[in-house]
């Protein structure tokens, strides 16, 4: 025979009080009870093995006790560290993080922002610059939902954000390398490069003349690190600033394809610090961001927005630090 489900009327029942009571009690609103009355419901919860419907219970308090995270790219490992840290914090506070993958395509985060919003999601984390800005004030901003932006996403003023330093990043990138007698360097960017990459190059700037920065256009992936190798080869560039570890790693390859040796023909200097920079041959330099606690912070703030929702916008900034391994070195 089939066994019966057990209901909230069970739970009432075994607890001799209403099913009213039940509901507001299950529902988190247990402070307007006794604690004997409190006590009595949870046995009978747990005695009869009964589990709210999570349907039901959303319908009662409008919380999915979801957050959806949006990213341009799971596959490059800043961002699954990052995800790792948002979702550190966000598990200790019994949220669910429901993580959407961008691919850097406009038209899919609009669908992933109006789904998300659909479901219910108590609140966004956005790291992505595809989402555009009418989309945030259409589907975030109109229905009043918690938001917080990061990394390639700018705060425009109107948002909670969190940052690190990128500025002082690519500045420290230059100093390095300037201190190691490179006078011409090549820069590995992306051609329309968000915000944070652009502060990158601005630091570098702030040390280097412009007319001995070599700025190559590469999306931020191995496959085009290894691809912009022969245009690096073209200019007089000693060393190679790439924007993020991910370009470096295809820089290795690329260079060595080519017959070149790191560092003893070219320095090279990543950006975020992935574990992997440990695990290349020359061990890579890179440029530091606190990755785990760039997405911890984040899910902090956002928790904190969600709990306050009339808080003044907050912008934090997180410091990045130089990471000298054997990539780079003294020009001969
Ligand atoms: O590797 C991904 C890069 O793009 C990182 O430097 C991160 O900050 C981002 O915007």
């Amino acid at each position: 025979m089939k066994n019966k489900a057990v209901t909230i009327k069970d739970v009432a029942r075994r607890s001799g009080v209403s099913i009213a009571t039940v509901s507001q009690i299950l529902n988190g609103n247990g402070d307007k009870f006794s604690p004997t009355t409190v006590e009595k419901v949870e046995a009978a919860k747990a005695d009869l093995h009964y589990e709210p419907d999570y349907f039901a219970q959303r319908m009662i308090n409008k919380k999915s006790k979801t957050i959806g995270v949006l990213v341009p790219d799971i596959t490059n490992p800043f961002f699954s560290e990052l995800i790792r840290g948002i979702e550190d914090v966000l598990y200790q506070a019994n949220f669910i993080t429901m993580l959407c993958n961008a691919d850097l395509n406009e038209a899919k985060e609009q669908v992933y922002l109006s789904e998300l919003s659909r479901r219910g999601v108590d609140g966004f984390i956005i790291a992505s610059s595809a989402v555009s800005n009418q989309a945030i004030t259409d589907i975030l901003r109109r229905k009043q939902h918690p938001f917080i932006v990061l990394d390639q996403k700018k705060a425009e003023g109107v948002s909670d954000a969190v940052l690190t330093d990128d500025y002082a990043g690519g500045r420290q990138a230059a100093q390095h390398l300037q201190s190691l007698g490179h006078q011409e360097v090549a820069v590995l960017m992306p051609a329309h490069a968000a915000a944070n990459i652009q502060k990158r190059l601005a630091g570098f700037y702030s040390v280097y003349d412009q007319a001995n920065v070599h700025v190559i256009a590469t999306a931020l992936s191995k496959k085009a690190g290894r691809e912009a190798v022969p245009a690096v080869m073209a200019t007089p560039a000693t060393a190679i600033f790439a924007v993020s570890d991910q370009i470096a790693f295809g820089v290795y390859l690329g260079l060595a394809e080519n017959g070149r040796q790191i560092p003893q023909d070219y320095s090279v200097i990543g950006y975020d610090d992935v574990e992997m920079c440990q695990y290349v041959v020359p061990q890579l330099t890179t440029i530091a961001q606190p990755i785990f606690e760039l997405g911890q912070t984040t899910a902090k703030q956002l928790l904190a927005r969600i709990a306050e929702p009339t808080l003044p916008w907050q912008e934090q900034q997180l410091a990045v630090k130089l990471v000298e391994r054997a990539s780079t070195n003294n020009l001969k």
